[in-house]
């Protein structure tokens, strides 16, 4: 999709929001327990998990249309768990958020719905406000739909004017339900590449939570996954991609075969007895070659640079050596020739396409490979420290995971 009327990427990055401990529960049913995670600054992140896990509420949390228990969600300063009233409401003027059905007004058309926030938040006049809302609908791919009803067009284009609706108050973190509910592959691509082309104009943080795994696969720079009521990972895209740990392997695979079941997570006897099943040939479903690490998705040719991948090229070779090996040959092998002079580092194996057997590779990668950060320095970084290979199917845990 090709962005019109838009300058080149410019003004603040998005914010950082540092998660620490973060626990909900309903009465007593606790969702999720004990997040931790920071979303580094422009970047891209994408939460998985299976349904009823808790990312809609982990969202509501972020933006305190619901209130955790415990743990922090820090934001410019701001703790959204504990700020009063008032700080709550300014800290979310710097939220655009779509939700999963583009939550329009059915009434109002895609004009009048794109320049609510405009007309409650701030005190910009009618001209100045027509001016920001043809932007964004174009910028959508939505010029000349304005007066449509939301009734009236597809849910393709009603998330569009959802998201034209998120961007009206120049987002520094925008947070996205389930964008793909709903529509077709194609679409699908091409609403992750309107993100992507967001993110590259306005340099805001993103969340996306979704459970499309192609999506997944091709849009973030970092990935996490919430099961059994905890984060069981969060980390650059290239640790959860070439992952070993069974149900981050099954949820990226799309497969029967592992801890997820139908309703809830299976037992260890129903899960012997469908592993016995599989291994008798039963075909587990899911695609088979989905393995290894897929090219990220690009701005259009057109729309500026990333300022978040560059950012994170740096802050991911810093943590490098943190890294499972089979993460950090992947991300050795994504860099360009160049780039891997820029860091000193050189793929251990001979380049090829595709890296569907770096989880063979066990071998440590030498010392030059390793950066000097401090621990107090890894620990503002999505969960740094990794298990071992042979530790891989325990459950995660990160440093600074048990602090608060
Ligand atoms: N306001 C609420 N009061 C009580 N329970 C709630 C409330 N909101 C959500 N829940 C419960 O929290 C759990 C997680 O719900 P949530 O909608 O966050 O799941 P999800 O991961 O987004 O699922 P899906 O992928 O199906 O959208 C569910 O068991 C749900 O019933
Ligand atoms: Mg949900």
């Amino acid at each position: 999709m090709l962005i019109h009327g838009v300058g080149a990427a410019g003004g603040s990055m998005g914010a950082e929001v540092v998660i620490e401990g973060l626990t909900k529960s309903f009465g007593r049913q606790t969702i999720w327990r004990d997040v931790t995670l920071t979303l580094p600054p422009g970047e891209v992140s994408v939460m998985l998990g299976p349904s009823g896990t808790g990312k809609s509420v982990f969202l509501k949390s972020m933006i305190g249309l619901l209130k955790p228990d415990r743990g922090s969600c820090m934001i410019n300063g701001v703790d959204i768990v504990r700020c009063s009233e008032h700080k709550l409401y300014e800290t979310r003027k710097l939220f655009g958020v779509l939700f999963q059905d583009g939550a329009l007004f059915g009434s109002m058309n895609l004009y009048d719905n794109v320049a609510f926030p405009l007309r409650e938040h701030t005190k910009k006049s009618e001209t100045e406000i027509r001016r920001i809302v043809l932007e964004k609908l174009e910028m959508t791919g939505l010029a000349g739909a304005e007066k449509k009803l939301p009734g009236e067009i597809s849910g393709g284009m009603r998330k569009r004017a959802g998201l034209a609706r998120a961007l009206v108050l120049d987002p520094e973190i925008i947070l996205v339900d389930e964008p793909d509910s709903g529509l077709d592959p194609v679409r699908t691509t091409y609403i992750s590449q309107l993100f992507i082309d967001v993110n590259a104009q306005i340099d805001a943080t993103f969340l996306i939570v979704t459970h499309n795994i192609n999506l997944a696969r091709t849009v973030p720079d970092n990935l996490g996954m919430l099961f059994r009521k905890e984060l069981v990972m969060f980390g650059p895209r290239e640790v959860l991609l070439t992952s070993e740990e069974p149900v981050v392997k099954q949820f990226l695979g799309g497969r029967m075969d592992g801890p997820i079941g139908m309703s809830e997570e299976k037992d260890t006897a129903q899960m012997a007895a469908e592993r016995a099943m599989f291994e008798a040939g039963h075909h587990a479903g899911g695609v088979e070659d989905v393995t290894g690490i897929p090219a990220q998705m690009q701005p259009t040719p057109g729309v500026p640079t990333r300022q978040g991948a560059i950012r994170r090229k740096d802050r991911v070779m810093k943590i490098l050596h943190t890294l499972p090996p089979a993460a950090q040959e992947g991300i050795i092998e994504s860099l360009s020739p160049e780039e891997q002079r820029h860091y000193g580092v050189t793929p251990r194996r001979a380049v090829h396409t595709g890296s569907r057997h770096a989880a063979a590779q066990t071998m440590p990668l030498p010392t030059h490979h390793q950066g000097q950060l401090s621990d107090e320095e890894i620990a503002r970084m999505p969960q740094s420290g990794w298990p071992s290979r042979t530790e891989t199917t325990d459950r995660f845990r990160g440093p600074g995971a048990g602090e608060a």
